[in-house]
């Protein structure tokens, strides 16, 4: 039974455990380019442990961005900040992976310290939108995007190739497109902000050709062995919007196209969000994504709230998902892995850092518990130290909150015992 450290094979790719850290927007790019920032931020993540180490949302072109302090891979000069970082991270034992993306109608943005709202096209520092449709998402971005033409998707194709093949060239060995969060990809998939009457608008089939045109795109110009993967937004959470069940139709016929994984997420195509939205509600997402992985036969990942070891560790053991993401523990810990496998009684927690620190980390005697990680747990099972070899199964009935349910249960045993 694999757990959160069995090494990870997909395509011609082996990630050393299965935690990655999910792709986090740091808006500290000038011209679009990777720097030092993100070689120190992604390099110590990738000492940390993680397997899989993403940076951000990396533009495949500059309105695409979210900012004009974002990260992009839309010209030759940018290659080089991006191959300095994916040496960085494979010299630290990780594995580097690119997320490519449009944020359509949700760019032209300031920092989220700033406000987080939306520029006019006139402001030096914005830029007209473009989206499917000509619909304002609203609120805070309220300047209506133009709708894309037909030629503009093809060269959109065009640009998810050619920034694909700039990744490769930077040495990246796991591509994922990112069709999430509201941004380009997620606005064809949802009627929300889709109302197109062509090709790309209305049927189910027609809100995901740009999906499958934007995969065959980059998976003719990517070596086989590489992993093609995509952040999907699997529901809108709103009357209105995509269903869990669409898109797992969808991503069935993604699978055709040679989408090797499928990382769920959130529509986020409206602030208007109803129902169980599983942002605040530890490891919400993982029903909707284990029912992807069982009825299209895809493996799957997911990130929201799995940042507790024992989760983490029993979501991989249950086989719900293949692999971890994790976003905001990876910004808060950049040794995450090896604070986990100390909690959870791994047998070496220090074999996930660099073999210098790691000789350091075994050898120097002194008191264990002053390391500065929990005390190592001596040999004991992942499960039995976390505790959970007795838990109810994470998934057992339809219900979407199942998961928080049974780990409050647990923590009102596990006081009401102390
Ligand atoms: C600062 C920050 C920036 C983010 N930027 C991106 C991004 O560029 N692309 C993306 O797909 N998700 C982005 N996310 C979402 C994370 O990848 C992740 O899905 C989310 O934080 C939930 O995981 P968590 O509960 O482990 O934090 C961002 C999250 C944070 C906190």
């Amino acid at each position: 039974m694999p757990n959160l450290f069995t090494p990870y094979t997909l395509k011609g790719v082996t990630l050393r455990n299965r935690i990655a850290m999910s792709p986090m927007t740091m808006y500290r790019s000038t011209d679009g380019k990777l720097d030092d920032f993100h070689l120190m931020y992604l390099g110590a993540r990738a000492a940390g442990g993680f397997g899989l180490v993403f940076p951000e949302q990396i533009a495949i072109t500059p309105d695409g961005r979210t900012t004009t302090h974002c990260a992009g891979l839309y010209n030759d000069d940018q290659i080089e900040g991006h191959k300095r970082t994916v040496d960085m991270i494979k010299s630290m034992g990780g594995v580097a992976a690119i997320q490519l993306g449009h944020t359509g109608r949700k760019g032209s943005l300031v920092t989220p310290w700033e406000g987080g709202h939306m520029l006019p096209p006139e402001h030096a520092a914005g830029w007209e939108t473009r989206a499917p449709s000509a619909i304002a998402y609203g609120g805070d971005m309220p300047y209506v995007p133009r709708a894309l033409t037909v030629d503009e998707i093809a060269q959109l194709m065009q640009d998810y190739a050619d920034t694909a093949s700039r990744a490769v060239e930077a040495g990246y060995e796991w591509i994922e497109m990112h069709f999430a969060h509201g941004y380009l990809g997620s606005e064809f998939f949802s009627p929300l902000a889709n109302q197109r009457t062509d090709q790309y608008g209305g049927s189910l089939e027609n809100r995901t050709r740009f999906h499958l045109e934007a995969l065959d795109a980059v998976r003719a110009v990517v070596p086989d062995h590489i992993p093609l993967t995509m952040r999907l937004g699997i529901d809108d959470l709103h009357p209105g919007g995509v269903t869990v069940d669409e898109s797992i139709t969808a991503i069935g016929w993604m699978k055709e196209h040679g989408l090797d994984l499928a990382d769920l997420s959130i529509g986020f195509n409206t602030d208007n969000m109803s129902g169980d939205v599983p942002i605040g509600v530890l490891g919400g997402m993982v029903k909707n994504a284990t029912r992807v992985k069982e009825e299209v036969g895809i493996p799957v990942a997911t990130s929201w709230n799995l940042g507790q070891p024992e989760i983490a560790n029993r979501v991989i053991e249950e086989n719900l998902l293949d692999l971890v993401f994790l976003g905001r523990p990876a910004l808060a810990n950049a040794h995450w892995p090896v604070y986990a496998a100390r909690v959870l009684g791994y047998a070496d927690p220090f074999g996930l850092v660099p073999e210098d620190w790691a000789w350091w980390l075994r050898n120097l005697r002194g008191a264990d518990e002053a390391i500065g990680w929990p005390a190592a747990t001596n040999g004991a099972s992942l499960t039995e130290v976390a505790g959970v070899a007795a838990a109810a199964p994470l998934i057992e009935e339809p219900s979407p909150q199942s998961l928080s349910v049974d780990f409050e249960e647990e923590r009102a045993d596990e006081l009401e015992a102390a």
